[in-house]
């Protein structure tokens, strides 16, 4: 029995290749650090779906599709509004709301396609305007002349953003997208091979992105590094916790045994960004925390091969473009929603539902126990 499926290859796939010895993400045949501070998010969309970049007309298509369907249900809205006040995540709320666009969807009128870009389309919607009601706001309109990601920031923060900022966020958008058979990507592919729909496939997928084993790390690595506060008080702490038997958010992989490609595009769009502002001093703190973290843990866990993860700059680089933690997972979701969908694409093709076994190591031949002798 394999418990975490270590090795099993369950899937051939075009759309990323990812190699945890070498610490290489290949995004459709492009290295991520060649792809993610260049390209428009719809540009990596469209070349995971169509395994070819778009020329100028199909760009503009393409962007033009994905702008039409921003807009959701009211129903949606009305959902938000009640959890807003009774608190809830704001992953579970994006949850809710995906799953919920099968409600007076486009969707019927649309072939397969269309139905995945409108999903695209929305998820950005769900999440700002559940934000906003969080903090008491009403939400705001999306607008259909703004790029994917420059309109996610406008629905958030209620002002166009500059271009380095879109920029920083469509860096973002672009390393997480894809990474090969991941959990939430597993779950997709597993529900789209019963012949189930784009919709339940990925609110299947929030579900297990949800967790802090996977997408749900960058907020508590963030938190880490503010309590740290200072790189002095970093030892201390981190063995703390190590000592404790608590792990550190933002290390460790599944498959990377170095240092994952994406922590590294985004600690160097991170450091852009801070420069920028002039004020590098968190971005120093982070490395800092880094450094002292794989010591200890090359320390306490020896063997273990644990390396930084892409969720310790995702939170450092979220939160210098103004993103407060509790959006981190669920723009992670917004990014990886392409990928999902590229799956379930290719897992379509397969044809062929998703069963491995089990091994039963129960009871064998009890016998039955009326209610009143038990
Ligand atoms: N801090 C401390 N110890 C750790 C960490 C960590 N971050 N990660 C793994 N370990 C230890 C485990 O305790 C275990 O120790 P043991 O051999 O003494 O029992 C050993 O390293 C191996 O760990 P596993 O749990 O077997 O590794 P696995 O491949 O199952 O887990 C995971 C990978 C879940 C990412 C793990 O490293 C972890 O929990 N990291 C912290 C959470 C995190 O950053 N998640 C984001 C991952 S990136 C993503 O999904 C987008």
């Amino acid at each position: 029995v394999s418990a975490g499926l270590e090795g099993v290859i369950a899937a051939e796939t075009i759309t990323s290749e990812v190699d945890g010895e070498k610490g290489e993400l290949i995004i459709a045949g492009f290295p991520v650090e060649k792809l993610a501070g260049l390209a428009t998010f719809e540009e990596v969309t469209y070349l995971l779906w169509n395994d070819r970049l778009p020329n100028a007309a199909q760009l503009t298509a393409f962007q033009d599709s994905l702008a039409r369907y921003r807009e959701i249900p009211r129903i949606i809205y009305d959902v938000l509004k009640e959890a807003a006040t009774q608190n809830v995540p704001p992953m579970d709320a994006l949850r809710m709301g995906a799953s919920m666009l099968s409600l007076d969807s486009p969707a019927e009128d649309l072939d397969p396609r269309g139905q995945a870009i409108s999903v695209v389309a929305r998820f950005p919607t769900i999440v700002a305007a559940y934000w906003r009601m969080m903090q008491r706001f009403d939400p705001i309109a999306p607008r259909a002349d703004l790029s994917h990601a420059a309109n996610y920031l406008y629905m958030l923060f209620g002002e166009e953003p500059n271009e380095d900022t879109v920029r920083g966020l469509e860096t973002y958008l672009n390393t997480v997208v894809d990474h090969g058979i991941n959990a939430s990507t597993f779950a997709a592919r597993v529900i789209i091979a019963t012949q189930s729909d784009f919709v339940s496939a990925i609110t299947g997928a929030i579900g297990a992105l949800k967790g802090p084993l996977h997408g749900g790390a960058p907020g508590p690595a963030l938190d880490m590094v503010f309590e740290i506060a200072h790189p002095a008080n970093a030892e201390t702490y981190l063995r703390g916790k190590l000592e404790r038997g608590e792990r550190l958010m933002g290390f460790g992989h599944r498959i990377y045994k170095v240092r994952d490609p994406r922590a590294e595009v985004l600690c160097e769009a991170a450091k852009k960004m801070f420069d920028k502002t002039g004020d590098r001093s968190l971005y120093e703190l982070a490395t800092e925390v880094e450094k002292t973290a794989l010591r200890l843990l090359a320390e306490y866990k020896p063997g273990r091969r644990l390396s930084t993860n892409v969720e310790f700059y995702t939170a450092l680089l979220l939160h210098g473009l103004g993103f407060p933690g509790g959006l981190f997972t669920p723009t992670f979701a917004i990014g990886r929603v392409s990928g999902w969908l590229a799956h379930c694409f290719e897992q379509q093709l397969v044809g062929r539902i998703i069963r491995p076994q089990s091994l039963y190591i129960g009871e064998r031949n009890r016998e039955w126990v009326l209610l009143d002798d038990r």
